[in-house]
């Protein structure tokens, strides 16, 4: 079949690399039917030949205008699409749309007219805010990670940072590879504007993942393997925390003598 990612090997390589996470996401229990999705910026692999085709698609509201979108490209897992298949099929789970001038539609370039996922506002809304600040992060990866969820149902870990000491004390790895913590973004309606802008807020406060409170996180990085990535670390420790829990004590985690000890020696932003 006619691909975009024919003799686009930069573009193929990236994909692969959703395909590849939305693998892991299956496999780890945190994709259950259509859960999560995943949007790349793809802006830098886009040519001539690409730009020229034909929209798919009629131009769709984005619902808000993000300025520094104009000109963007994004892969986008589709609404209602399965991790599980988006690992064999990604182009038939997911789009290729582009922003269209003025920031306030995009339309749907290939392979097919696949809808964005539901929470595209959100995940647009954290690119524009990416590139707003000059980040090099292009990959947004929104998922179900269990043992991360079940935390967000107590107050207790909604507490600002609450749950990034804990975590980060389990096991030096997450102090050290997911150096920003977790940062929390109360409850709100999945797919709104209000969740969106909630989660800038949050990434703002220099996070990296947030916490969606009873739903879900929300990572960025600079590719989606590295977003994943982090995810993997926070919720490990959450895993460790659960496990110790289970054996039937409250685990003494490192000493803030030892997280301040890591963050000397790596270099690390907090
Ligand atoms: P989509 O299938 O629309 O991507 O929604 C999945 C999800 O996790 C919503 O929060
Ligand atoms: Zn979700």
């Amino acid at each position: 079949m006619e691909s975009i990612l024919n003799d686009r090997p930069a573009l193929r390589r990236q994909i692969g690399q959703v395909a590849e996470v939305a693998g892991y996401l299956w496999q780890k229990g945190w994709a259950e039917r259509n859960g999560g999705n995943i949007t790349l910026n793809i802006t830098e692999s886009v040519d001539d030949a690409l730009r020229a085709l034909p929209a798919i698609s009629e131009p769709r509201p984005i619902g808000t205008t993000l300025p520094h979108l104009e000109g963007c490209w994004f892969y986008c897992k589709g609404t209602g699409k399965r991790m599980r298949d988006l690992a064999r099929e990604p182009m038939a789970c997911g789009s290729v749309i582009r922003i269209l001038p003025g920031c306030t539609h995009y339309e749907i370039v290939a392979d097919e007219p696949v809808a964005p996922t539901s929470e595209l506002p959100a995940h647009l809304a954290v690119h524009d805010y990416l590139l707003a600040k000059g980040s090099p992060y292009r990959a947004c990866l929104h998922t179900h990670p269990i043992e991360l969820v079940a935390l967000s149902h107590s107050p207790r870990w909604l507490e600002k940072d609450a749950a990034t000491r804990m975590l980060w004390s389990m096991i030096p790895e997450t102090r050290a590879f997911c150096p920003r913590g977790l940062g929390i973004v109360p409850y709100l309606m999945p797919s709104s504007q209000a969740l969106a802008e909630a989660t800038i807020r949050a990434l703002d406060e220099d996070y990296d993942v947030v916490m969606w409170e009873k739903h879900g996180v929300l990572a960025v990085d600079t590719d989606i393997l590295n977003a994943f990535d982090q995810v993997d670390v926070l919720n490990k420790a959450a895993q460790i925390y659960v496990s110790a829990r289970n054996m039937g004590f409250e685990p003494d985690g490192m000493t803030d003598a030892q997280m301040t000890e890591l963050r000397d020696a790596f270099g690390l932003p907090k």
